[in-house]
């Protein structure tokens, strides 16, 4: 195929507005999969639990597919990008291979707020966008009001816009020929040297990486010697083809072509997403906008049992399908690259006084994190425990050095005259949320319990009736506000109505202190938190409560309390018990006693000891679930 005959586009929306199964039908109506394969396909889409749970899809679906156009057969070349918002950088490098987006709405559910940020990365992105209404087939799908509101977010025209059931099929056809009609050729060149554009990678049991490309100039063979731009590593092309749905060898890319690559790559972490390859001794210019994968939330990642360690670790390494080429323990290794659904961004070991070894990740969001763990114990066969999690905090030291914290037993004592942290500073973002306009008072007062400013709104709908409608919520908030429960509030809060979304906002000057947990006396390093002064009193207290329940009761009176520096916030008392379980064994049942004598032994074992207090691991997980 010449560029001419190639268009590479992908599906931009909200989440759960259609896109896997619009994707599938765009395949069984090119003839790339069959029909009877498409229940199959959705089954092992479907498989992973947390999918399931949370009902959206973390799986990449790039695909080709041939399409008929004026007698001429054209090469539709379809990018997919991650559908939720901790993954918003990837949806910026998968579109960097595209020249077209459809944008696709529920018809029913109309605009949200990732329509809407998903729209503006492809606008600056320069894509030729498709508007396209789904699920007019249901009855509460209202497509003119959804078309006006369209109009008014995004300046649609709404005669560009196609109605379509991906369910039914209906209008699908037109999909394929407004994508050859109106999203424009690559403008690649045959003649130039090779430059393959990495958009997304994956792992293969036995051939190792496979890094998805996009050819931009040249041609690209099999045995093709090529080097990275952003590592500089050369690697030979042992495999090459495209996806067809699957991957079918081609031993050729051409100009403008989407395909995957098998090099001797051994580790996902040198496949960089957005990097650009080259062949050796004809270097290119690299695509603009290379940056690597930031992580937003850390957390502790601990065993129940502690001498379940390097079964834990070994889990961890299989979920992430990754090999670390260096030392497992060294500093921080970053695996910046490779299927951001399954991989943690950070990883490093840790050692807890409480909890023992363990390890510390860092995700791109909570959804990566929860991605994470859940197949982390799919694997494992048991549950984990997880640190809250915490946000990275920069320290600003006298002098003016500066230095990124993602735990809080690095975080400065409040109480420590010696510290010579001058400024604190925490990452904050612009968020958005879409709401009906009867929610608006819940979200205002829940943005106001989160530490938001710059509370903005307006009308999202223009001159429909008041009943329906939505306004557009944006403010800037602190990250830690909204990497526990925020989402959660907010569903609870709006009924499911409202839709949120956030971008990174850089970092601001923040009144943070460390809040650590006492039993008996000592501190419990699991448990420490950064908190905002303005919160400190609630959180203390609302944590303390937790232990008081959670914490079994000892021999003797524990107190419980909750500590910034050298001030006690909150309070708690565990009262005593005598822990006697011969108590109520009369007489003289000796094997029975004996029996009992020996459960608590065993018991005993797994209890960790806090300065004088014996506490179950399990308990731990018990304080930590979300
Ligand atoms: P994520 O994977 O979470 O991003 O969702 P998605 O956008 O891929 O949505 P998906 O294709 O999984 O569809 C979400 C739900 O909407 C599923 O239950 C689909 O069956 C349903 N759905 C998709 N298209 C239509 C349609 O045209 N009509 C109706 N009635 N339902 C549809």
């Amino acid at each position: 195929y010449t560029p001419d005959l190639i268009r590479n586009f992908s599906i931009i929306a909200h989440i759960d507005h259609g896109k896997s199964t619009l994707a599938d039908r765009l395949l069984e109506l090119t003839g790339t999969i069959k029909r009877k394969e498409i229940g199959k396909n959705e089954q092992v889409l479907d498989k992973l639990k947390v999918e399931r749970e949370r009902g959206i899809t973390v799986k990449a679906q790039t695909a080709s597919m041939v399409h008929p156009f004026n007698g001429k057969s054209h090469l539709l070349n379809l990018i997919d990008t991650p559908g939720h918002v901790d993954f918003a950088w990837e949806v910026s490098r998968s579109l960097a291979a595209c020249q077209g987006a459809l944008l696709l709405v529920d018809a029913s559910q109309g605009v949200q707020a990732q329509s809407i940020s998903v729209f503006h990365i492809a606008k600056e992105r320069g894509l030729t966008i498709i508007p396209v209404l789904n699920k007019i087939d249901l009855p509460a799908a209202q497509p003119e009001l959804i078309a006006a509101q369209m109009q008014s977010t995004f300046g649609i025209d709404p005669s560009e816009i196609l109605s379509i059931s991906a369910k039914t099929g209906q209008g699908v056809e037109a999909i394929l020929q407004a994508v050859v009609d109106r999203i424009p050729a690559p403008q690649s060149r045959r003649d130039e040297p090779v430059k393959a554009f990495l958009f997304d990678s994956l792992y293969d049991r036995y051939r190792g990486v496979i890094s998805l490309v996009n050819i931009q100039d040249g041609v690209l063979r099999k045995g093709d010697r090529i080097v990275s731009c952003h590592t500089r590593k050369k690697y030979e092309i042992s495999e090459i083809g495209v996806m067809y749905p699957e991957e079918v060898a081609t031993d050729i890319l051409c100009p403008g072509q989407v395909g995957y690559i098998a090099c001797n790559m051994k580790e996902s972490s040198e496949a960089h997403i957005g990097d650009t390859l080259h062949r050796v001794g004809e270097p290119v210019l690299p695509m603009p906008g290379f940056k690597p994968s930031k992580a937003m939330v850390y957390a502790g990642i601990f065993p129940v049992d502690s001498s379940d360690f390097p079964k834990l670790e070994e889990s961890i390494k299989r979920v992430r399908i990754i090999f670390i080429s260096t030392s497992w323990d060294g500093d921080e290794d970053v695996f910046n690259s490779q299927n951001s659904v399954t991989t943690p961004v950070t990883y490093q070991r840790e050692s807890s006084s409480a909890l023992g070894q363990g390890t510390r990740l860092g995700f791109l969001g909570t959804l990566h994190m929860d991605v994470f763990r859940q197949r982390l114990e799919d694997e494992y066969d048991a549950n984990v425990i997880i640190t809250a999690p915490t946000v990275p905090y920069k320290l600003i030291y006298r002098g003016g050095k500066e230095k990124l914290i993602s735990n809080p037993t690095e975080f400065p004592d409040a109480s420590d005259p010696s510290s010579k942290v001058v400024e604190i500073q925490e990452p904050i973002v612009k968020a958005s949320i879409i709401v009906p306009e009867e929610y608006f008072g819940d979200m205002m007062e829940l943005c106001y319990t989160r530490r938001a400013e710059q509370l903005n709104h307006r009308y999202l709908d223009t001159g429909s009736d008041a009943s329906s409608s939505r306004l557009i919520l944006s403010c800037v908030v602190p990250l830690s506000e909204i990497v526990t429960d925020f989402f959660d509030q907010l569903k609870s809060r709006s009924s499911g109505f409202a839709s949120f979304d956030y971008e990174d906002a850089g970092y601001q000057k923040s009144d943070l202190a460390k809040m650590v947990f006492l039993l008996n006396g000592k501190p419990v390093d699991a448990l420490a938190l950064i908190v905002h002064r303005s919160a400190q009193d609630t959180v203390g207290r609302a944590w303390v409560k937790k232990l008081h329940k959670v914490i079994p009761r000892q021999l003797f009176e524990v107190p419980i309390q909750a500590a910034i520096g050298k001030k006690v916030i909150a309070r708690e008392t565990l009262s005593a018990n005598r822990a006697d379980v011969t108590a109520g064994l009369y007489g003289g049942h000796y094997e029975r006693k004996m029996k009992h004598l020996e459960n608590q032994k065993e018991g005993k074992k797994r209890l960790k000891r806090i300065g004088t207090v014996d506490l179950p691991q399990e308990a731990f997980f018990d304080i930590l679930k979300r």
